[in-house]
């Protein structure tokens, strides 16, 4: 960490170690309570990126890719509202071993769901028509190992495994409107900011999570 803007204390979130770690505690959870665990951003943040795919009409046959899908409930809502092409990643075998029960159970079984991870996709994963980020960008940015090239890869993929037009939207608690268009403004458009819920704090207000859309260049 050199303390340049959009540079922030490495964190144990950042390492696959962390998340193997969790999701092994959270598959014993869910085999013990049936519970599919954490919903990050909370179900107001699915309720907002379904509610933003269906205002724009995206064919529900669209090739849709979730980065970093974890216990893979946002899959299980995109099923639920009809859409057909799921495809899940993640680096840590645990998200996708407690992914794919939670698929089982909920009798989803064509969501597609892999190991992969997004700094090194494999190239099979490609052509996708939407590819969904909740909080994935903002892990790879805690990363303890050189972050910032981490950041770049990370940008480079998305833009790989995108479809020329495709649509990329991400939910970040870490980084602003104008830190988000730094890191992914040469390859994509910003399309939309989608609200938030603001805070009032002192006096003063803000937003503590930033939702943006991006189109990827034509
Ligand atoms: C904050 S959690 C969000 C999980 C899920 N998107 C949600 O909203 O509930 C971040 C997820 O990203 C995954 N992840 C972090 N870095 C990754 C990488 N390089 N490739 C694939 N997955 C990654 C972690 O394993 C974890 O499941």
């Amino acid at each position: 960490m050199d303390g340049r803007p959009g540079d922030f204390e490495p964190s144990a979130l950042g390492t696959r170690e962390h998340w193997d770690a969790a999701y092994e505690c959270e598959l014993q959870h869910f085999e013990d309570s049936g519970d599919a665990g954490e919903i990050w951003f909370g179900e107001e943040s699915i309720r907002r990126l379904i509610g933003w795919l269906e205002k724009q009409k995206i064919p529900l046959d669209s090739c849709i890719l979730d980065i970093g899908t974890g216990n893979g409930v946002l899959l299980v809502e995109l099923a639920k509202s009809g859409y057909t092409d799921l495809v899940g990643i993640d680096y840590s075998p645990g998200a996708i071993q407690l992914s794919k029960k939670i698929m089982e159970k909920e009798g989803l079984p064509q969501v597609k769901l892999q190991v992969e991870d997004i700094l090194n996709p494999s190239d099979e994963l490609s052509g996708f028509h939407v590819c969904i980020d909740k909080g994935t960008f903002d892990a790879v940015s805690l990363n303890p190992e050189n972050a910032a090239e981490k950041r770049k890869h990370y940008v480079k993929s998305v833009h790989r495994v995108l479809k020329s037009g495709g649509f990329f939207l991400i939910t970040s608690c870490n980084w602003t409107r104008e830190e988000l268009l730094n890191e992914f403004g040469e390859g994509f458009l910003l399309l939309e900011e989608l609200p938030t819920s603001v805070f009032c704090y002192g006096g003063k207000t803000g937003n503590n999570v930033t939702v943006l859309v991006f189109q990827k260049k034509i």
